[in-house]
């Protein structure tokens, strides 16, 4: 038996599944992916084999495994005691860094998960506006916590009721969070005005992922941004971007830089610690400066801010200024999509795979972008596990999402030769898969 099934049943014995955090369970594989170490764009598993790696710890491994600058900064946290629950001079610098290149960053507080820091803002933006209700759009994610995983992906057969009466993403969240919760489509002006026009005066928060990795790589429409942007400004909502995936990937500023369209806060995480657990939330001063000690919203933890990841996320930040950082990234994108589009073309397949920076999603069943979560229920599920595995036994490494159109993608240590390898791969299970993948 292979180390990789020995150690599932191993693993099985004292963690539910075999894993700490439950979307670690691949479904392509019918198995976790355990691993026994990574380097620079591959990772090995536990029988040795050889995988180049095109999750990137689901983009939160922009630099890829094992950078040599994250490896110095580990050292100087070692030299410095990892002193924990008090503030550096780091901080500040990190904190510093942030505002000067996140355009609606006034104010920066630190933490470890991107969920923490969507729960710690939004409790900021509703005590702020002194109101409750969310709106929130659908095929978004914005964290697994009671106040938001609610109404993002309604399954087929929920859908549009979600609209009506918002999805429950998982047992144990109470019927309370979902009644203050209100869903919208993306890209549609109409249906944002009315749900405003409605409910505009409770609403605390328009929350969205200005790129939406979570859900085939939908991008907002030319115009929707400013649209959102001048609606929720003329309503007193708060416009929140959550960049935890979308920060990093493409510019130092984020999507709200590259689209032009300033929020008044926003979460920022994934790459941000160079690997390591680092997010932060943002925003203008004066709704930042509600926390308490200035002002009187609770936001505390011991391991807030650990100076570990501060440090980390020090070098990271030094090395996305510098001028090879997006060049590199942005030739591996163009490699990597000018070598999809060429495949798909050729084969004609019913394959798109819409992209933003280092990051790309793979939707089945349609030839053209999604423009909103129901234009992804053509997506065939079952079929993509079976591309998943077929890919991973070839050696490539792409995460499952319970088989959904979700992301992956590249680090700075790729190669021109990496994506190569992985689009002879991708092209060799595309004919194997061919004529399930032309079936309209
Ligand atoms: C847009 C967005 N928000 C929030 C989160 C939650 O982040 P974390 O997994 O670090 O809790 C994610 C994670 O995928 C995300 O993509």
């Amino acid at each position: 038996m292979s180390r990789q099934k020995s150690h599932l049943q191993k693993a099985r014995e004292v963690l539910p599944g075999g894993v700490n955090s439950s979307t670690r369970f691949n479904r392509a594989l019918n198995s976790p992916f355990y691993v026994a170490r990574g380097r620079g764009s591959r990772v090995w598993d536990l029988d040795g084999n050889e995988y180049i790696d095109m999750s990137c710890a689901h983009g939160a491994g922009l630099l890829g495994n094992a950078h040599p600058l994250i490896d110095d900064a580990l050292l100087l946290a070692s030299k410095l005691g990892y002193v924990n629950s008090l503030e550096t001079e780091y901080h500040e610098e990190l904190a510093r860094k942030v505002c000067s290149l996140i355009p609606c960053a006034e104010r920066v507080r630190f933490c470890s998960a991107g969920s923490e820091a969507t729960l710690h803002l939004i409790r900021a933006c509703r005590a702020f506006t002194r109101r409750d209700k969310i709106i929130r759009i659908e095929g978004h994610f914005h964290g697994y916590h009671e106040l938001i995983y609610i109404g993002g992906h309604p399954p087929q057969s929920e859908f549009p009721g979600n609209r009506e009466s918002p999805f429950i993403e998982s047992p144990g969240i109470p019927q309370v969070f979902a009644d203050l919760i209100i869903p919208v489509p993306f890209n549609d002006r109409e249906a944002l005005e009315q749900v405003i026009r409605q409910h505009g005066d409770e609403a605390a928060v328009l929350i969205l992922e200005p790129v939406n990795f979570n859900c085939a790589c939908i991008k907002p429409e030319p115009g929707y941004l400013e649209f959102v942007r001048k609606i929720t400004e003329e309503k007193g909502i708060l416009l929140f971007f959550d960049e935890i995936q979308s920060s990093f990937k493409k510019n130092p500023g984020g999507a709200q830089e590259d689209f032009g369209i300033v929020p008044d806060v926003c979460t920022i995480g994934k790459a941000l610690g160079g690997g390591l657990p680092l997010s932060a939330f943002c925003g203008k001063a004066e709704i930042m400066d509600i926390y308490q000690p200035v002002g009187p919203v609770q936001h505390s933890g011991t391991f807030n801010a650990h100076l570990v990841p501060v440090l980390t996320g020090l070098a990271f930040l030094n090395e996305i200024s510098k001028p090879y950082f997006y060049a590199t990234l942005s030739a591996l994108e163009s490699q990597f999509h000018r070598g999809m589009d060429g495949m798909i073309q050729d084969l004609d397949l019913n394959v798109v795979v819409p992209h933003y920076g280092s990051r790309f999603n793979i939707l089945l069943g349609r030839k053209t972008p999604a423009v909103k979560y129901e234009d992804t229920f053509c997506h065939q599920n079952q079929l993509f596990l079976k591309v998943l595995r077929a890919c991973w036994e070839k050696g490539a490494y792409f995460h499952d999402y319970g088989g959904g159109p979700l992301h992956h993608g590249y680090s700075i240590q790729h190669s021109a030769e990496d994506v190569d390898e992985v689009l002879n791969i991708l092209e060799d299970v595309f004919r194997e898969f061919r004529e399930e993948l032309v079936i309209q």
